[in-house]
């Protein structure tokens, strides 16, 4: 059966549709271009009433900070993002290692003030996010499960079929590859021990519970979510430019899978990372099957939060302001994509 058939619809799906749709056209009428920019990781719930569920390591910087570097760039920006991961703009003062408090003072009159040594770059990043918002070229859209994010990201791409070749895919989102499908999941939170009875019996006919106890293990048996890049370059974006990510742990397999994908999916560009780099250097695989590295500088790299960073500030403070490598990366794509829209444009007029 065909997954969205099989898969409940989210219950917020209509509404962010409908934000969705009054954003597009808000800026189709004013020929901007607007990226969607996924970001952060996706569950897999194990329950329906979910106590339990898988997830992955992603924070979702990736994202938030190329989301800011697009909006540098003229775009608007559909930041179709994991609940509670970084945002654009506020990534800079918040969780837990830029906690907005170590930001703060307060005056012997008891007013709250930003350190002064702080002023300037706040002052930046708010008039940025300020001048998204009265612009309104920022959409906010947040998903939690895999299914949650297909949906959106389906609907996302026919909605954005009006903007042709001026909308972008910029695919950061860390997807599950593997889900609960909802015929063989649990209403009730699992229960672990065998003082209860557990009803098992949403299996789907021939096979139990996709998570369940057995012998006083918990058994999880999961099941491919479907490719959908396929259908997204096929089918939902046929005219937009595409960019998918590819992550691995080992770096001779990184080049490989990421030419795979592009002749799996036939898209514009994947940019390769591995888990432990991809803070400062990030590998482009375009569709003419070319690839080039791009490397920030030893002593320009940015603090790595959840990677091993061997040689990153952590080790050695960086003797010159940090870059991010996503200042790099977004305006390479921009061009790229300026590339694919002038390319649209010869052959619509050839037709
Ligand atoms: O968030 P950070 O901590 O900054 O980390 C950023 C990142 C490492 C997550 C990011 O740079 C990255 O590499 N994201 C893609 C991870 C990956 O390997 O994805 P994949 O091979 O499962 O999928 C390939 C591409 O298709 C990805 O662009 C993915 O977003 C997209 N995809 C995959 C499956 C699916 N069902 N829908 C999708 O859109």
């Amino acid at each position: 059966m065909d997954y969205f058939t099989a898969s409940p619809k989210p219950a917020n799906l209509d509404r962010q549709v409908t934000l969705a749709r009054a954003f597009i056209q808000q800026h189709a009428e004013q020929h901007r271009r607007v990226a969607l920019v996924t970001s952060g990781g996706t569950t897999v719930p194990l329950e329906n009433q979910t106590v339990r569920f898988i997830d992955n390591f992603s924070a979702g910087t990736r994202g938030a900070t190329s989301a800011e570097y697009f909006l540098q760039s003229g775009y608007a920006v559909i930041f179709l993002h994991r609940q509670f991961s970084l945002l654009p703009y506020s990534r800079h003062y918040s969780h837990s290692t830029n906690c907005f408090l170590d930001f703060m003072t307060h005056n012997d009159a008891g007013a709250v003030v930003i350190e002064s040594e702080y002023q300037q770059q706040m002052a930046k990043v708010l008039d940025q996010y300020r001048k998204a918002k009265r612009e309104n070229t920022l959409l906010l859209l947040p998903f939690v499960t895999v299914n949650d994010y297909l949906w959106l990201l389906r609907e996302l791409a026919i909605q954005m079929q009006p903007l042709e070749a001026n909308g972008l895919f910029y695919l950061a989102a860390a997807v599950s590859d593997f889900f609960v499908p909802a015929a063989r999941m649990v209403e009730h939170k699992i229960q672990s021990s065998e003082d209860y009875h557990q009803d098992v019996t949403n299996g789907d006919g021939d096979r139990p519970p996709a998570a369940h106890m057995e012998d006083k293990r918990l058994i999880i048996d999961l099941d491919p979510v479907p490719k959908f890049l396929k259908q997204l370059v096929d089918t939902w974006a046929p005219r937009s430019m595409i960019i998918s990510f590819k992550l691995e742990t080992d770096p001779s397999l990184l080049a490989k899978k990421a030419k795979g994908a592009l002749q799996k999916y036939s898209h514009h560009l994947v940019i390769g990372n591995l888990l432990n780099t991809r803070k400062w250097e990030v590998l482009f695989v375009a569709a003419d099957g070319s690839e080039r590295w791009i490397r920030v500088p030893l002593g320009r790299r940015t603090r790595s939060v959840t990677g091993k960073d061997g040689d990153t500030i952590e080790n050695a403070e960086p003797r010159e302001p940090s870059i991010e490598i996503e200042s790099w990366i977004v305006p390479e794509v921009a061009q790229m994509h300026t590339e694919v829209i002038s390319k649209g444009k010869v052959e619509m007029q050839r037709h």
